[in-house]
């Protein structure tokens, strides 16, 4: 339950209580001096729908949704943003003149707007992503928007194809087989896969990458990712966690509730720092 009985945002998910949002909401608020009082709350797996109406009908005005509740927060949401209504997935709820509450999904935003602060993406790159789940349903079309050629490279080939098929009329978008790729390597890699997966019991085209190949992975801790570890062992020279996008995505969350954009470049440099 809440520890602030009087919260105003909130974030559903299941699990939440790792969540890093709560903090750097705390970070925005203090900073905008806006009251902003940010809970993570923990959704019964067959309860979002009851429970997230009841907190809009009451005290909140807004809501980050995560996993597992994006689909469903999406079929939730009264209206759409355009990009929620490509991504078919939200992660931002807001309640608007207190008459229906808008979805929205900032996650693609927030993966580009750190892939541009760490010099990792630019116009035309081709891009393996590996993983087809909600959150690289969230940023494919933030990736496609930069003109960059996308190959997916999932355990599931369904869930990929279900994807490509998706976005196909945004960009360049196609399931990643070996002959299907023409270059001669990637220039980016982003890791949309679950946290604790054995990189070394999966196929990655390790002769598609070069020196200058840059990884991300989506997920992000202390210790660091299953996947940074994997990255260290290939020798690869630019890699980033995904603690930025976290932060992004929530800016860009906390703009749409606030229409203020807060400052986010020493609270990334602050979480880097903090062990969790
Ligand atoms: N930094 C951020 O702001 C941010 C935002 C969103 C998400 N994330 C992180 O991104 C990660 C993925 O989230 P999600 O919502 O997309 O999860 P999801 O919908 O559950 O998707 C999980 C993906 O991992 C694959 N997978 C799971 N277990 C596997 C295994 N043992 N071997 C190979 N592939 C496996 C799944 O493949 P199948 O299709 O075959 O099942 C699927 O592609 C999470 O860890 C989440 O915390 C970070």
């Amino acid at each position: 339950m809440p520890k602030n009985k009087n919260f105003n945002y909130a974030l559903f998910g299941n699990p939440v209580n790792h969540s890093r949002s709560p903090e750097i909401h705390d970070f925005f608020s203090k900073q905008t001096g806006i009251l902003h009082i940010y809970e993570a709350i923990n959704v019964p797996l067959d309860r979002f729908s009851l429970l997230v109406s009841d907190f809009f009908k009451n005290n909140i005005s807004g809501a980050n949704v995560t996993s597992p509740f994006k689909k469903e927060a999406y079929f939730f949401s009264d209206k759409l943003s355009e990009r929620a209504q490509i991504a078919k997935s939200v992660n931002t709820l807001k309640k608007v003149d207190n008459q229906y509450v808008l979805g929205d999904n900032t996650d693609g935003i927030g993966l580009l707007s750190d892939l541009k602060r760490l010099k990792f993406i630019k116009k035309n790159f081709s891009v393996l992503i590996l993983g087809a789940g909600g959150a690289v349903q969230g940023v494919l079309l933030s990736i496609l928007s930069m003109g960059c050629s996308v190959y997916i490279l999932n355990r599931t080939d369904l869930n990929a194809l279900n994807l490509v098929n998706q976005f196909k009329k945004y960009g360049n978008i196609k399931i990643f087989k070996t002959n299907s790729f023409k270059k001669k390597y990637f220039d980016l890699v982003i890791n949309g896969l679950s946290r604790n997966i054995q990189y070394e019991n999966i196929f990655i085209p390790l002769n598609l990458f070069s020196s200058k190949t840059f990884f991300y992975d989506m997920n992000y801790g202390s210790d660091k990712t299953s996947f940074l570890n994997w990255c260290k062992k290939i020798n690869a020279k630019y890699v980033s966690d995904g603690i930025g996008m976290l932060v992004f995505q929530a800016a860009h969350s906390f703009l749409e509730w606030h229409g203020i954009f807060p400052k986010i470049d020493y609270i990334i440099n602050l979480l880097n720092q903090k062990s969790f």
